[in-house]
């Protein structure tokens, strides 16, 4: 245990060195990237080609980006590792990033280009809660998240927070029905991770729900979608029928596809018996985001993200290069 722990450590160095040699700056966390915009007409034309022909996939593993916390930038950079890592368990469906109006162009194109995703520009969703009691600001854009529901050229949409963590592929949640989510707390599901079927009709009573300020606990994204499916907790548990169809109605997913790591830090090992260990999720205080460079000496899961960063994006910045 310790000789593993040493050597994760002296093996992830590189990491500290490009997390503090880069001071965490656009610029030269994505150098490399830069450098390889630059290439053949061909290769070019392609990229251009891909930019049209979407949807690519019957489904679609989604998540949303906005501006205006002050961690802009990271949720970027987590985005993205997100992005790649979910290329990388060669997925079977279109990665899709539902972006505000003011997301800077270069992001978007980065995220296009560069990681394959289609990226969807919307309007803000005006946040009718935000002047109720105990309203966090931070979570002022997340019902943005409401989005998902209007992506109605696909069949079936993971939509996930950034701070998810695959650990393999999971594409038999798009088997799902129409709403499933997990139980991370006895009584209400997580909405960091949660599978929908797309539905102009839904999308259009939730934004009028939200219109007339239905009630909202949290005035967030988790409180508005847990008062829109009230009855989930009675829904039955998700198999995935092994012929690979989709079952349709409302289900609870297993708990193995949102691990919430504080779980992994009360036994430094995973201990989810019933179910698929798939995901992990990081949803406790802001500070323990595990793209926080100090997560990784500090936090064991911080290692297995940055690991993930350092795998998708950060060989590509020239300052690993001399390693
Ligand atoms: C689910 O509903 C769709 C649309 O109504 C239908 O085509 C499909 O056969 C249903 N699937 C099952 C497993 O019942």
């Amino acid at each position: 245990m310790a000789a593993g722990w040493t050597f994760s450590v002296l093996r992830l160095l590189p990491v500290l060195v490009l997390l503090f040699g880069s001071g965490f700056h656009e610029t030269t966390a994505f150098r490399g990237v830069a450098a390889r915009t630059t290439q053949g007409p061909g290769e070019k034309q392609q990229q251009v080609d891909l930019l049209q022909k979407w949807p690519n996939h019957r489904n679609a593993y989604a998540t949303m980006m906005y501006m205006g916390t002050p961690r802009d930038y990271e949720f970027y950079v987590a985005t993205r590792v997100l992005l790649r890592s979910l290329a990388a368990l060669r997925v079977d469906a279109d990665l899709v990033v539902i972006a505000s109006l003011d997301v800077p162009l270069r992001w978007v194109r980065a995220m296009e280009l560069e990681d394959g995703a289609r990226v969807v520009r919307v309007e803000n969703v005006n946040n009718p809660y935000k002047d109720q009691t105990n309203f966090d600001r931070r979570f002022k854009l997340t019902l943005n998240k409401l989005y998902a529901w209007s992506l109605v050229d696909y069949d079936r949409v993971v939509m996930l927070d950034a701070d998810n963590l695959f650990l393999r592929n999971s594409d038999e949640l798009f088997q799902c029905g129409q709403f499933c989510a997990v139980f991370i707390n006895p009584c209400i599901f997580h909405t960091g991770l949660f599978v929908l079927q797309p539905s102009d009709a839904v999308f259009k009573d939730m934004l009028h729900q939200v219109d007339v300020g239905k009630d909202n606990p949290d005035g967030a994204d988790q409180g508005f979608i847990g008062g829109y499916f009230p009855d989930l907790l009675d829904k039955p548990l998700f198999h995935p029928p092994a012929s690979g169809s989709a079952v349709n109605g409302s289900y609870r997913l297993p708990l193995g596809y949102q691990m919430d790591a504080s779980y992994y830090y009360l036994r430094l090992r995973w201990n989810v018996p019933c179910g698929p260990n798939s995901v992990i999720t990081f949803p406790g205080a802001p500070w323990l985001k595990p793209w926080y460079w100090w997560s990784w000496p500090v936090l064991p899961l911080g290692i297995q993200w940055h690991e993930q960063r350092r795998q998708h994006l950060g060989d590509m910045d020239q300052r690993c290069q001399w390693w």
